[in-house]
C-alpha cells in the first residue's frame, strides 16, 4: 500500500492503524541542530485528540507523543525523527455489529474493493485516527516556521447554516468549535448539538491564513504552491472541497473587479497588492501577501440515526451505528488542516532555500573563476618578465643565481603571507614552484 509520504525535502512518512497498538510518523530529511520543543508537539496533538469538549466524540485518547528518535536535548540529531502514539481507548465490540454491512460514506466499501481485506474495526488508514500523526510531523514543521516568522491560522468559519460575520484569532481557541466569531460559536454549537440530538452530523467550511509567508515559494508547473496545498488539505479524510482566495466566487467576477491592484509600500520598501483575491499566490507562486484557503468538510458518515443499506450478499438491512463518533470534525480538523498547510510550505522553504544558495553557490564560483583567470594573466606575464630578465643577464654574462635576492624575497613573501593568512608552508611551496619555473625559463635562453 502506498501512498503513505508526503514532501519532497521534508519527507513525512506515517504508519498505523486505529485499532492497532500505535500509530506513529518518521520525518526524513532534517538537518541536524534544530531547535525543537517536544511540549509544543504534545500541545498540537491535544488540541486534535478527541474528548475535549461535549461537541466532539468522547473517546480517551490521551495521544501522547513518543519520541523514539532524531531529537536529543532538544535538537534535531539529523537522523530520522519518529514518533509513536499509542492507541488506547479503542472498543472494537462497537464495530462488531457492522461487521457484515457496507457503511453509507466509509471508505470500507472502497477499501474492500481495492485489497479485498478490510479491517471492520474503525477506520484502518481511513480513520480520523491516521490525522493524529499528520498533526504531531505538522508540529515539527510549523516550529521550523515560526522561527522563520511565518504563522498558521486555521479556524472554523462554517458549520450547517452559520457563518462568521468576524475574525479574531485571539478567539479561535477559546470556544469548543474553534471559531474566530464568539458570537458565531455559540450558534455553531447550538446546531451541533441539535444535529446530535438526532442522530445525526453536521459539516462545516475550515479557513485557513497564512501571515508572513515569503514571496516566491512554489515550483512549476506540477508543484505550484496552490496544487501542493491543494493535495494536501484534500488528503485529510471528509474534505470535499478546496478553494484558495477569491475560490468559486471567481465565477461571479469581471476581470476588472477580480484583479489585486499592485502598489509600492515605501514604508517596508515591498510591493503589495490592494485586494486578495489571489489568496497569495499567482501563477503557483507565493507573492509575499497573506495564503487564503478554505476547504468543505462534510458531515461525518457515522451517525446513530438508523440507515438504509445492504450486506454483503446485497440483502436489504438496517444500519444503526453504536460507537461514539464526532457530530462535527471541523474542530478537530482545525489543527490537521494547519499541520498538513505546515508540511507542504517548509517543504517548499526548504526547497527555496536550496536554489537561493545555488544562487550563492554559482556567484562565488563567478567569482573564483575571475580571480583564477588573472592569475593565469599575472603569471603570463611573469614568465614574458623572467624571459626579459635573462636575456639581460646573458648579454651582461650575469649568474642565473642571486641568492641574496631570493631570500630577501622569500622572507618578504612569508611576511606578506602571515599578514593575509595564507599558510607558510604553501607560501614556500608556491615561491619554490615560481622559482624553479624562472630558473628554467632563464637556462633555456641563456644557454
Ligand atoms: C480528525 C478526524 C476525525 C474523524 N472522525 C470521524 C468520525 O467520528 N466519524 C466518521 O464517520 N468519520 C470521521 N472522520 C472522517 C472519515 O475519516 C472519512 O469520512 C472517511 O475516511 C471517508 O473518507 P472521505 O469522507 O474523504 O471520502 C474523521 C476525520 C478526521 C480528519
Amino acid at each position: 500500500m502506498s501512498g503513505n509520504v508526503f514532501g519532497s525535502i521534508f519527507r513525512v512518512m506515517t504508519f498505523g492503524e486505529s485499532h492497532g497498538p500505535y500509530i506513529g510518523m518518521v520525518i526524513d530529511g532534517l538537518q541536524p541542530g534544530l531547535a525543537i520543543n517536544v511540549d509544543e508537539i504534545q500541545q498540537e496533538l491535544d488540541r486534535r485528540r478527541p474528548g475535549q469538549s461535549n461537541l466532539v466524540t468522547p473517546r480517551q485518547e490521551t495521544d501522547r507523543a513518543e519520541i523514539v528518535s532524531g531529537i536529543f536535548e532538544g535538537k534535531t540529531t539529523g537522523t530520522p525523527l519518529c514518533i509513536l502514539i499509542r492507541n488506547q481507548d479503542q472498543r472494537s465490540l462497537d464495530y462488531r455489529n457492522l461487521k457484515d454491512l457496507l457503511r453509507p460514506g466509509h471508505a470500507s466499501f472502497t477499501y474492500l474493493q481495492k485489497y479485498g481485506i478490510f479491517d471492520y474495526r474503525g477506520g484502518g488508514r481511513a480513520s480520523g485516527r491516521e490525522t493524529a500523526t499528520r498533526v504531531a510531523a505538522g508540529a515539527v514543521a510549523k516550529q521550523l516556521l515560526k522561527q522563520r516568522d511565518i504563522h498558521i491560522f486555521a479556524y472554523t468559519k462554517q458549520i450547517g447554516d452559520v457563518v462568521i460575520d468576524s475574525v479574531d484569532f485571539a478567539e479561535i481557541e477559546k470556544n469548543p468549535v474553534r471559531s474566530p466569531d464568539a458570537r458565531a460559536a455559540s450558534k455553531m454549537a447550538a446546531a451541533i448539538s441539535q444535529a446530535q440530538q438526532q442522530g445525526d452530523s453536521l459539516g462545516g467550511v475550515i479557513e485557513i491564513v497564512v501571515k508572513n509567508c515569503p514571496a516566491g515559494l512554489g515550483e512549476p508547473v506540477f508543484n505550484k504552491l496552490d496544487a501542493d496545498l491543494s493535495q494536501a488539505l484534500m488528503s485529510i479524510g471528509a474534505v470535499k472541497a478546496f478553494e484558495v482566495g477569491g475560490g468559486f466566487s471567481a465565477a461571479h467576477h469581471t476581470g476588472s473587479n477580480f484583479n489585486d491592484l499592485f502598489y509600492y509600500d515605501s514604508q517596508s520598501k515591498k510591493f503589495h497588492t490592494q485586494t486578495n483575491q489571489a489568496g497569495g499566490i499567482l501563477g503557483g507562486i507565493s507573492n509575499g501577501e497573506d495564503l487564503v484557503m478554505r476547504i468543505a468538510v462534510k458531515p461525518p458518515s457515522s451517525i446513530s440515526k438508523k440507515q438504509n443499506t445492504v450486506d454483503f450478499s446485497g440483502k436489504p438491512a438496517e444500519l444503526e451505528i453504536k460507537g461514539r463518533h464526532d457530530p462535527c470534525i471541523c474542530p478537530r480538523v482545525v489543527p490537521v488542516a494547519e499541520a498538513m498547510v505546515a508540511l507542504v510550505l517548509i517543504d517548499h522553504l526548504l526547497m527555496q532555500e536550496r536554489i537561493s544558495s545555488l544562487n550563492d553557490l554559482e556567484n562565488i564560483r563567478n567569482k573564483v573563476d575571475t580571480i583564477d583567470t588573472q592569475i593565469m594573466l599575472l603569471y603570463a606575464q611573469r614568465r614574458k618578465l623572467v624571459g626579459e630578465i635573462a636575456r639581460i643577464k646573458k648579454d651582461k654574462q650575469l649568474p642565473v643565481l642571486d641568492k641574496t635576492r631570493e631570500t630577501e624575497k622569500e622572507n618578504k613573501m612569508q611576511e606578506m603571507a602571515r599578514e593575509l593568512q595564507i599558510p607558510s608552508k604553501l607560501t614556500t611551496d608556491l615561491f619554490h614552484f615560481i622559482l624553479q619555473d624562472s630558473y628554467n625559463i632563464q637556462e633555456e635562453i641563456i644557454q
